[in-house]
């Protein structure tokens, strides 16, 4: 059954979208790529038109297919993996965006996220959502559209506005996982992982949370379905008379940071990964328990599986990595990222240069909102070689931060790294990392781990794939480094980069 048949998975991160078809043997048999426009309406706000995203996922699919021929129908399931956090409310009759999805990386609600700080609702937050109180989640997002779309846009002959309309239920909430699963499938429904991103989702008692709805002012009505990331109930299925033209089964979804953890197969306590994408997310599972970081990482969830207790992990989230890189470029300091390792290489350090690429603030485990980019050691000499060099550092040197609160709040050592994501092909950067964090770093074959995972928790629930040992089998090493540097050399230097973020902090102030 399985020689003719495949699994598809959807990609949808935050510049683009991808369809990839996997095998039995979990390799790529197709894979289509498009990119959509990044929004920046005012500085620090980034959106994303949801209907762009609908349309380049039609066309990466039927593309995808077609270069593989591979018919609609040879696809046993279909899986969902999306950048989370992303915000997003539609009209529930038009299936319209009733405004731009706000994207992970926005700033508008910062004063909001300060806000309750002020109301000492931090600590409330963590214990019910395992987050820390930020505008990088979705509850203040979705306050702000509540508060901020124009209903007029939404359908002039309706006078009501967007918060009467969504507390009938008339106009939903979602993150990209529940606007993909709508729109292939006609169902309200997102997953568990997603869910665990929103600020609005307990994450002990598995239920969207009143007392934070209420914070948020965000009414029930609008929320989706939680359901496993492996769902043997399916979703749903395309439908046949829509663009497919064939009842493929949507049955697994993860957030695209737990998909790669699924797809590097960390199925047990202690496994970890860390993806190299617009930035980086570094993921231990921790089995059943839900442990509480004392070191500025996130608890959240790692996974379901239909009829299975959820495992939960520590992440810690790195905004700004791979984004660095497109920066160099937007900045015409490289014309593409490929030529980074061998401009860093062509000099022997950064000369006392040091990047913060703060763009967007700090995430774990510095959590400042107000950060902002920094450049510091900058000489009459420095070259740009050393500015590349700098910010490829960078990369390695954020690693190192959440790596040393990772190894303080689980008590285990890392000795050993799986990473994935575009920038893993760089091998410079892997060896960089391998020196920085003193540990091995483990490249797998198939870099499109987080496509993999996603495609894995589908397989998993109709029955493609029969259980976990078999994806375990399919994992294979691509490369593995070991550290090089000497110890004294990169804690030097780690202690450098140290100083810089201190200078980085709580830049952005109110002018
Ligand atoms: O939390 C944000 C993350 O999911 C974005 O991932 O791969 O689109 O940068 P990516």
């Amino acid at each position: 059954m399985t020689e003719h048949t495949y699994v598809g998975a959807v990609d949808q991160g935050t510049t683009g979208t991808r369809f990839i078809v996997f095998d039995h043997g979990g390799q790529v048999v197709a894979n289509a790529y498009e990119k959509h426009e990044q929004i920046y309406p005012e500085p620090g706000w980034v959106e994303h038109d949801p209907m762009e995203i609908w349309e380049n996922t039609k066309r990466v699919i039927t593309q995808a297919l077609g270069q593989a021929g591979v018919a609609p129908d040879q696809l046993e399931a279909i899986g969902v993996t999306n950048q989370r956090e992303t915000t997003l409310l539609w009209d529930a009759d038009s299936g319209r965006p009733v405004h731009n999805a706000i994207v992970w990386q926005d700033r508008r609600t910062t004063d909001r996220v300060e806000q309750l700080e002020e109301d000492e609702l931090v600590g409330t937050i963590r214990e019910k959502t395992g987050l820390e109180a930020d505008a990088y989640f979705s509850a203040t997002k979705a306050e702000w559209l509540l508060d901020n779309a124009d209903p007029i846009k939404l359908e002039r002959s309706r006078p009501d506005d967007i918060r009467d309309r969504a507390e009938r239920g008339d106009v939903l909430f979602g993150t990209i996982d529940t606007w993909l699963i709508y729109n292939l499938t006609g169902n309200h429904i997102t997953e568990v992982t997603n869910a665990s991103r929103t600020m609005l989702y307990n994450i002990h008692d598995l239920e969207w949370d009143d007392d934070l709805l209420e914070e948020f002012s965000v009414p029930r009505e609008m929320l989706p379905e939680v359901r496993p990331s492996s769902d043997e109930d399916t979703y749903g299925m395309t439908d046949p008379e829509g663009f497919l033209e064939a009842e493929v089964p949507v049955a697994g979804a993860l957030g695209d940071q737990q998909a790669a953890l699924f797809g590097q197969t960390c199925f047990d306590a202690g496994d970890a990964k860390n993806t190299y994408g617009t930035g980086s997310f570094f993921l231990m599972n921790t089995g059943n328990e839900a442990v509480e970081s004392d070191h500025g990482l996130l608890t959240t969830i790692g996974f379901q599986r239909s009829g299975e207790d959820v495992q939960y992990a520590l992440e810690g989230s790195i905004f700004i990595t791979g984004a660095a890189i497109e920066w160099l470029e937007d900045m015409s300091l490289i014309d593409n990222p490929s030529q980074t390792a061998e401009l860093a290489r062509s000099v022997d350090t950064t000369d006392g240069v040091y990047v913060v690429p703060a763009f967007t603030g700090l995430g774990a485990p510095h959590w400042d909102q107000r950060a902002r980019g920094t450049i510091v050691g900058m000489t009459r000499g420095t070259r740009k070689e050393h500015v590349i060099r700098a910010t490829l550092e960078s990369i390695a040197f954020q690693t190192r931060d959440v790596a040393e609160a990772m190894e303080a709040d689980s008590g285990i050592e890392m000795t050993s790294l799986k990473v994935d994501g575009g920038a893993v092909k760089n091998n410079f950067l892997c060896q960089l990392q391998s020196d920085i964090i003193d540990s091995e770093i483990v490249r797998p074959v198939v870099d499109e781990t987080t496509a993999l995972g996603s495609a894995y928790a589908a397989g998993l629930a109709v029955g493609y794939w029969d259980d976990v040992d078999s994806l375990r089998d399919n994992w294979q090493i691509d490369r593995e480094f070991e550290p090089q540097m000497g110890r004294e050399t990169a804690d030097k230097r780690y202690d450098r980069w140290s100083d810089a973020v201190e200078r980085s902090l709580n830049w952005a102030t109110e002018e």
